[in-house]
């Protein structure tokens, strides 16, 4: 079973509380799916997916194979094919003769708003691209991302497809030095970045980061950056390199509003999007165009019930992530929808933020995270009572398992106990939802995920890689490929077999634990590797490490993810000091002092998301005879419960050492 199954909620608890909510007759007779989905996919999997490519999506040279496996592990869906995603986000909506639709109502924090059309839209992207061109980036070469959530940065992405220049979005909250390794692995020619953007009612700054990430740094050369293109959303003042840096709106201003989109293979590279793995280098997986956008389109539009006239959408990912790229830019524009993107925090200037913006907008499909919801709850349910939220109509779910109260809540308070519940399981590496109930057709159960979609081929499987029952628990698994897989680990083959491939033969491993209950549904039980996941953002337990130990004051450092009621998951850090330092640990000041400067360490190495919420001062950490550090016992720990078996352990009294040191005051804080 999996190691951290003691942290999931327990299956009884969940089928106790569990009651299912059949669709409505009213909805079904209108839902885009049908039952008929899953009986057409499984009689012929590949035709199935072959009628989406071809109706969801326009290529310029149709395509006659549907799937090449004979490279496995990295497919080939429809790869003789010719496409351009970005034509198919805009310019054939236009062309269709949907130019005046509104494609985004962006709002900015500060309240400024601006509406584009996908005429409009078409008009930037194409600027956009013919900007880019004149900065020599060309087909294949990479440009890293660094923007917020602002209307340049989906014209930033569609510009790139538009080229054929892969795109890597780095989310704004990663620091200086994540953005370096990432723009070092990408071999980046160009980044595109703002000046900074709207938080929590103030003015945050970007470009320094940038600055910093592409210069040379402690004899490292500079980056093979060339130039910095700048969006100026604040008016703040940046340093500026002459030569180098470009301010985005000179760039487009002398750019042309024509712009012929590049037609690439349906294997061209669309994206790389770093994530954490369980070792402490990012992994850059890789997608690409043509499987990715067929599974973008047809899960956005069966999984939301996308009506393309008539429904208001808004997914509130930042675009640094997957569900921002997959459910903000590539999905709902392929399908024409109308979208709502936010650019700041949901209690700013009130807590009432998101559910004004529902009403303002008349939003009528919602997509959001499990934490989101919990905070929410936390703040009261007279807040979204104050407004009008009857235009909603399917809620959304992502991220991590949402547990059975925040999923009541959630259709009750924000569905008016009459919207489905979409509690879509995925991943960066599976580009696109892969296991969700559909609405209209499924009776939904709160805080289950669980079927695979039609097209889909999931199962829960033992440590032998056998099927487990109905009832029974395992490992996560996807038996068959699907078009929108990741292609590989950017530059390493080798990682990306070993990491998603080598578990169990022939089938790619999620690295999910999970259960199938009596009715053969899958629940999520969280990770079973050393990736946490704190408000569903997936952190790796050994690059927090990594962080903690290149700090001079650290001898060892040990992470683990321990249950948090709103994040899901809190870092916890354990440290064992360097000789004398711990000393200096030793009086509740100094240590203090300690953790503030480690946690503003690990802020400054990967971003102020990985900070620990608690870093606790011990003496030891508890190893087995192999020198592995078993996390489970310090989650006991950092979960306040009685310490598990540690009988494997090399020397047994180290956990006394650890809970003694820690019933002293000085050895722990938390803010
Ligand atoms: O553990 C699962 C959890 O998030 C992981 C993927 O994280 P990331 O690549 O950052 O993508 C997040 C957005 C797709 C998964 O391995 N996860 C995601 N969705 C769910 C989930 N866990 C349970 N239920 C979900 N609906």
């Amino acid at each position: 079973m999996p190691e951290n199954e003691t942290t999931a909620p327990s299956l009884e608890n969940l089928l106790h509380e569990t009651r299912a909510f059949p669709p409505s007759p009213a909805f079904a007779a209108q839902a885009n799916a049908q039952a008929s989905l899953y009986e057409e996919a499984k009689a012929d999997r590949l035709g199935f997916w072959a009628d989406q490519a071809r109706e969801l999506v326009t290529w310029s040279t149709p395509f006659t194979q549907t799937l090449d496996w004979s490279g496995a592990p990295v497919a080939k869906w429809f790869a003789d094919g010719k496409l351009n995603a970005a034509y198919n986000a805009v310019d054939r909506h236009v062309e269709a003769g949907l130019g005046d639709r509104v494609a985004i109502h962006f709002e900015g924090e500060p309240g400024d708003t601006r509406t584009v059309t996908y005429a409009d839209l078409q008009r930037e992207v194409s600027r956009a691209a013919n900007a880019l061109t004149a900065l020599g980036v060309t087909q294949g070469d990479r440009v890293v991302i660094y923007l917020p959530m602002l209307v340049e940065s989906v014209v930033a992405m569609l510009a790139c497809a538009r080229i054929g220049a892969p795109h890597s979005v780095v989310f704004g909250g990663f620091s200086a030095d994540a953005l370096r390794s990432r723009i070092a692995d990408a071999e980046a020619k160009l980044v595109i970045t703002a000046d900074g953007g709207y938080r929590r009612g103030a003015p945050s700054a970007l470009k320094p980061a940038v600055d910093e990430a592409v210069g040379p740094k402690d004899g490292e050369p500079a980056s093979t950056v060339e130039h910095v293109l700048v969006v100026r959303r604040t008016g703040q003042d940046v340093a500026w390199t002459e030569g180098r840096d470009v301010w985005w709106h000179d760039a487009l201003e002398h750019a042309d509003t024509f712009h012929e989109p590049v037609a690439v293979d349906a294997e061209h590279p669309l994206f790389i999007l770093y994530t954490s793995g369980t070792t402490g280098k990012p992994k850059g997986i890789l997608h690409t165009t043509g499987g990715y956008l067929t599974q973008a389109a047809y899960t956005h539009k069966n999984v939301f019930d996308l009506k393309a006239e008539s429904d208001v959408y808004w997914c509130t990912a930042d675009i640094g992530w997957v569900t921002g790229h997959t459910y903000v830019v590539y999905g709902p524009l392929a399908n024409g929808a109308t979208q709502v993107i936010y650019e700041g925090t949901p209690d700013t200037p009130h807590r009432g933020r998101w559910w004004e913006l529902v009403e303002k907008y008349q939003v009528s499909i919602l997509y959001t995270a499990p934490t989101a919801i919990r905070t929410c709850m936390k703040w009261g349910e007279d807040i979204p009572a104050g407004f009008d939220l009857s235009s909603l109509r399917v809620l959304g779910s992502v991220g991590e398992p949402i547990n059975p109260e925040a999923w009541m809540w959630y259709r009750r308070v924000i569905g008016g106990d009459t919207a489905p519940i979409v509690d879509t399981w995925w991943q960066t590496e599976t580009g696109g939802i892969m296991i969700s109930p559909l609405p209209g057709v499924t009776a939904t159960k709160p805080g289950s995920a669980q079927v695979a979609l039609p097209g889909i081929v999931a199962d829960v499987v033992d440590d032998e890689a056998h099927s487990v029952p109905d009832g029974g628990g395992g490992y996560l698994v996807l038996s068959e490929p699907w078009p929108s897989m990741l292609r590989g680990i950017w530059g390493d083959l080798q990682r990306f077999k070993d990491t998603y491939w080598s578990r169990f033969e022939g089938l790619y491993f999620a690295g999910d634990g999970a259960k199938k209950d009596e009715d053969g549904d899958i629940w999520l039980l969280g990770r079973v590797d050393d990736v946490m996941n704190v408000s569903g953002h997936r952190l790796s337990t050994t690059e927090i490490e990594s962080a903690l130990v290149s700090h001079d004051v650290v001898a060892e450092a040990a992470v683990v993810g321990a249950n948090d009621e709103t994040t899901g998951q809190a870092v916890v850090a354990f440290v064992i000091l360097r000789g004398e330092h711990a000393d200096r640990a030793s009086t509740p000041e100094g240590a203090e002092e300690v953790q503030a400067e480690l946690r503003n360490h690990v802020a400054k190495e990967i971003g102020p998301i990985a900070k620990p919420r608690r870093i606790l001062v011990v003496p030891e950490l508890p190893k087995t005879r192999s020198g592995k550090i078993m996390r489970r016992l310090l989650r006991d720990v950092a979960e306040n419960r009685t310490v598990g078996d540690a009988t494997t352990l090399a020397d047994s009294s180290v956990m006394d050492l650890i809970s003694a040191g820690l019933a002293k005051p000085s050895a722990s804080s938390e803010d």
